[in-house]
């Protein structure tokens, strides 16, 4: 899962990065027929072929003969043939990319034919779907028929057969088999009623029903890149009069990189129906669509917005109904574009509204909203096929052509894999070589963000830098996060319903950036939910650099970013849920068993290797700056993860002289060097993971005002114990006697040297690493006869413990908390006199 949303996040960088190479999509799979046809056929600028022509045409039973009508009330030439079968015949395409493809058919009985075929039985399958079974247009109402598909093709071809039942005859007059772009139809969408994740589409078919252009005019294969037809809204509305149409010059669509042209053309968003003026009764009405759909099947319905009525900014806001469900509550468009005349859609799956035979999709004014008015600018409704992979009826291929030759899916997949993976391995090279070269181009540009040049908020000033190359508005930049890759997006009425309107039960705690709250999503995944402060400057960037971070960084040792909410000037983070809390609240303070010498060694060395990662496995060091106990998360099966990159900031790789503007960081966890200095290196997350250590072995906190004046600081403390071999006599009393000693030995030398004055007498996070692991092994063995030798590689020479006296003003310090005893308190002490020594204005 992990790998596939990396793959998916170096697909997406790749293709910004190397955007404006491709032109418009152009189809692998081509085929455009037009069946029993003399000659060659134009249709809406493209040209079909005759049959006769192709090799494609298997008739394994009966005769295929051609029928032609030279009506001129045929509403287009491909009528004017037909192909006729008196037994059961199939056309195979050769299938040159998997994926999905239209499978577009054209029927109109040949009058001229000697049977009347308006009774003839029309079954159509694929190798794996139904398309249609028993057919026929004497019950329809209409002349001619027009069907549509989309069918993933998972093998190198697609036979279309056609079931003939005896005595019978059946016909076709065009067949389209064309690809489409990955994508374009997603896997997973949401269901409406309840309101829950729905995947597996990617693996059935569907059958477009409705697709409408709302407001505007009947666009058909010469205006869409992908050849389809969008007919205007007006029949469906409810009420007619309940709608007013309204445009905009298709030219002033600005996609952003999520929405492409192929997900629809700029003259479905370009047009729409709102409330306006509508001219009637209540000023506050919902305007209706309504659709006639099969009660047995479930629908895929994609509704499109593009906001081209609004002056300015969060003014329109409004919801979304599909069956009077509640689809989209408060859909505030500009908050998730970023700006006006930006296209954004949405993906449902749903029923039919309760056993009856309609769907029906509403929008409607929000109460909260100033204005009251809605819109909506194109609708798709797409049939799904159902457990027997029909989308007409419950026959499966099985049933209804019992010769259809079976596939061996098996090797398909494999085959897929492979292939899957090779592109994976050719894609990621391709994403580093665009990365380089991004790179070398921006060398000069001391941005510091080169993978992610991504605005969150296209309207707010500390993104001004960002988008200084699409400013082609007032409103700024017309990419936002929501295009981007950065995990699941969350509507804020999801965030809501997650953590039951922020219940302050749910509180999980408080932070630099704003509270954490414990939520649960509406599949039961449980999560921490982490809301800005909206109006905090230092919020925002620090919202930014965790996105910008998480979304960069993957291991089993930092706690993963699910995704975010950014809607409504809300900056939510939602994180997986860590269900052991933080690591301090296992060491002291709570009643909680205590951890065994085992445990600790292993939630250290989990710890370690979350910071080892974080300092070398990014193409950028990245220095955490605020490593302590409680940013030390455990996990249900006490896995240690790292959080809280807010504080994080990319290590000095590009310039040497890395100086920080403000000291940030924890009173008792600060890096002398780095607080006298203000130099910032890995080594001062080492000097952190020193205190960690010692707290862990001490269980006590880092400082702690209430004790007397030696022994506050726990760096101070323990390195006195540590110098005089006697670390023992201060380490949590549930160890005593239960330690492995060399192990105790080994465990306090890599502490000492983690806490050395100096950063470049600090070892590196790979080193601390490799001794914690070294400290578990002589735990593990428990003979111990074992000497630990002293390795000279991670044996630091010429260490010279000076007495560390990093805080000049801790007495202070101890004048202002004496009365302190619990956490919360002590804490408050503390921080109230790191904001005197640092940072006046406070966090
Ligand atoms: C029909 O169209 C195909 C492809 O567009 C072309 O190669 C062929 O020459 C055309 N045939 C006639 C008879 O125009
Ligand atoms: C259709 O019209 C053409 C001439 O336009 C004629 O040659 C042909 O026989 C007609 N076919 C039928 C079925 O009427
Ligand atoms: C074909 O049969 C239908 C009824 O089954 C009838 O309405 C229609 O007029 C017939 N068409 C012709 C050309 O005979
Ligand atoms: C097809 O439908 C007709 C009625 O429209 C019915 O009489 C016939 O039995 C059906 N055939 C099959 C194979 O289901
Ligand atoms: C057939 O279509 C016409 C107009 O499109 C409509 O008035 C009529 O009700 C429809 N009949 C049926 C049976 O759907
Ligand atoms: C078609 O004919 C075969 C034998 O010729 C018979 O077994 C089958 O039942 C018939 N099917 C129908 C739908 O009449
Ligand atoms: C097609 O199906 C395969 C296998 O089920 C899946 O891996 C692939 O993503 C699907 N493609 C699309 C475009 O849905
Ligand atoms: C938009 O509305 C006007 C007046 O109501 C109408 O004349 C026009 O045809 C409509 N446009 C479309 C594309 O429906
Ligand atoms: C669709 O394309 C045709 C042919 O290029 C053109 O005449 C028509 O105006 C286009 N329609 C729209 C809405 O752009
Ligand atoms: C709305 O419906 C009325 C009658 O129901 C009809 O007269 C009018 O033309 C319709 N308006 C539009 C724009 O379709
Ligand atoms: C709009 O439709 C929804 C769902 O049917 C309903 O709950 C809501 O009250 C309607 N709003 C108005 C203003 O009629
Ligand atoms: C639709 O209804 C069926 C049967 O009642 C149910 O199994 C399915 O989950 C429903 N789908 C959605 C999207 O509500």
């Amino acid at each position: 899962m992990k790998l596939v949303e990396w793959i998916a996040l170096v697909l997406a960088l790749v293709l910004v990065f190397c955007h404006g190479s491709s032109a418009s999509f152009t189809p692998v799979d081509n085929y455009l027929i037009a069946c029993g046809s003399p000659r060659n056929v134009t249709f809406q600028g493209r040209t079909f072929v005759p049959d006769s022509g192709h090799s494609s045409l298997f008739v394994k039973s009966g005769n295929s003969v051609v029928a032609s009508s030279n009506s001129s009330s045929v509403p287009s030439p491909l009528y004017q043939s037909a192909r006729i079968f008196t037994g059961i015949a199939s056309y195979k395409f050769e299938i040159k990319q998997e994926g999905r493809h239209w499978v577009r058919l054209y029927f109109y009985p040949p009058s001229s034919w000697s049977q009347n075929l308006t009774s003839a039985s029309i079954t159509v399958v694929t190798d794996d779907f139904v398309l249609l079974n028993n057919f026929t247009f004497k019950n329809y109402n209409g002349s001619y028929m027009f069907k549509e598909y989309a069918i993933n093709v998972t093998s190198d071809d697609l036979t279309l057969s056609f079931i003939v039942s005896n005595n019978s005859v059946t016909f076709i007059n065009a067949i389209e088999v064309v690809s489409m772009p990955d994508g374009v139809l997603p896997d997973q969408a949401l269901a409406v009623n309840p309101s829950s994740p729905f995947s597996g589409l990617s693996e059935l078919a569907f059958e477009t029903v409705y697709r409408l252009n709302m407001g505007g005019p009947l666009l058909t294969a010469q205006n869409d890149t992908l050849g389809r037809t969008w007919e205007n809204d007006a029949k469906y509305l409810h009420v007619n009069s309940s709608a007013v149409n309204v445009s905009v010059s298709p030219s002033s669509i600005k996609y952003p990189a999520a929405v492409t042209p192929e997900t629809a053309p700029n003259w479905v968003y370009a047009t729409a129906e709102t409330m306006g003026e509508a001219n009637v009764p209540s000023e506050n009405f919902n305007i209706t669509w309504v659709f006639t759909v099969d009660p047995n099947f479930m629908y895929f319905v994609r509704v499109h917005f593009c906001d081209i009525v609004s002056k300015a900014l969060n003014s329109l806001v409004f919801n979304v109904y599909i069956n009077s469900d509640n689809a989209l509550g408060s859909l505030d468009l500009s908050s998730i574009t970023g700006g006006l005349a930006v296209p954004y859609y949405k993906d449902f799956v749903s029923n039919s509204s309760a056993g009856s035979d309609t769907l029906t999709v509403s929008v409607g004014p929000d109460t909260v909203a100033d204005i009251t008015d809605a819109i909506l600018n194109g609708l798709e409704v797409m049939k799904i096929s159902n457990e027997v992979n029909s989308l007409d009826g419950f026959s499966s291929v099985k049933n209804l052509h019992p010769s259809s030759p079976s596939k061996n899916n098996k090797i398909v997949i494999i085959v897929g894999c492979v292939v899957g993976s090779v592109v994976a391995v050719a894609l990621i090279g391709l994403f580093y070589c665009c990365l380089a070269a991004r790179k070398a181009k921006d060398t000069n540009n001391n941005q510091g963000h080169p993978w992610l040049p991504l605005p969150l908020y296209g309207n707010s000033q500390t993104m001004t830098k960002m988008s200084t190359t699409s400013q082609k508005s007032a409103t700024g930049s017309c990419i936002s996060l929501a295009s981007s890759n950065l995990g699941r997006f969350f509507m804020f009425q999801e965030i809501l319903d997650a953590t039951n309107k922020f219940d302050e039960s749910l509180l999980l705690g408080v932070g630099g950036f704003g509270r954490v709250y414990k939520g649960t999503l509406e599949d039961g995944t449980k999560v921490a939910v982490k809301r800005g402060n909206p109006r905090s400057e230092q919020g925002l960037a620090e919202f930014r650099t965790e996105i910008e971070m998480l979304s960069k960084l993957r291991h089993r040792h930092l706690v993963s970013l699910i995704g975010y909410c950014d809607e409504r000037s809300e900056m939510v983070l939602v994180y997986e849920y860590m269900a052991n809390g933080p690591l301090r609240s296992h060491l002291y303070g709570t009643d909680l068993p205590p951890l065994s010498w085992k445990q600790r060694l292993e939630i250290c060395i989990g710890a370690a290797r979350g910071l080892h990662y974080l300092h070398t496995g990014a193409a950028q060091s990245i220095i955490h700056r605020d490593v302590k106990t409680t940013n030390i998360l455990l996990d249900e099966n006490f896995v240690a993860k790292v959080a809280d990159f807010g504080l994080s900031k990319t290590g000095p790789a590009l310039d040497q002289t890395h100086v920080s503007t403000a000291v940030k960081g924890s009173f008792g966890y600060l890096d002398p060097e780095y607080f006298r200095r203000q130099q910032l290196t890995e080594k001062s997350d080492v000097y952190s993971f020193g205190v960690v250590l010692m707290e862990v072995l001490c269980t006590r906190p880092a400082l702690n005002p209430v004790l007397p004046r030696e022994q506050v600081n726990i760096a101070e403390w323990a390195m006195t114990w540590q110098k005089k071999g006697m670390l023992d006599q201060i380490m949590d009393q549930n160890l005593v006697g239960k330690v492995n000693p060399a192990s105790l030995k080994k465990f306090g030398e890599t502490a000492e040297k983690c806490l050395a004055e100096h950063g470049v007498d600090r070892p590196s996070m790979g080193d601390v690493l490799w001794n914690l692991e070294y400290a578990l092994q002589l735990e593990e063995t428990s003979s111990a006869l074992m000497e630990p030798e002293d390795n000279s590689t991670n044996h630091i020479p010429g260490i010279q413990l000076a007495t560390i006296e990093p805080f000049d003003n801790s007495v202070s310090m101890i004048d202002a908390g004496n009365s302190c005893t619990d956490d919360d308190a002590e804490d408050a002490a503390t921080s109230a006199v790191f904001s005197q020594l640092v940072n006046p204005r406070g966090r």
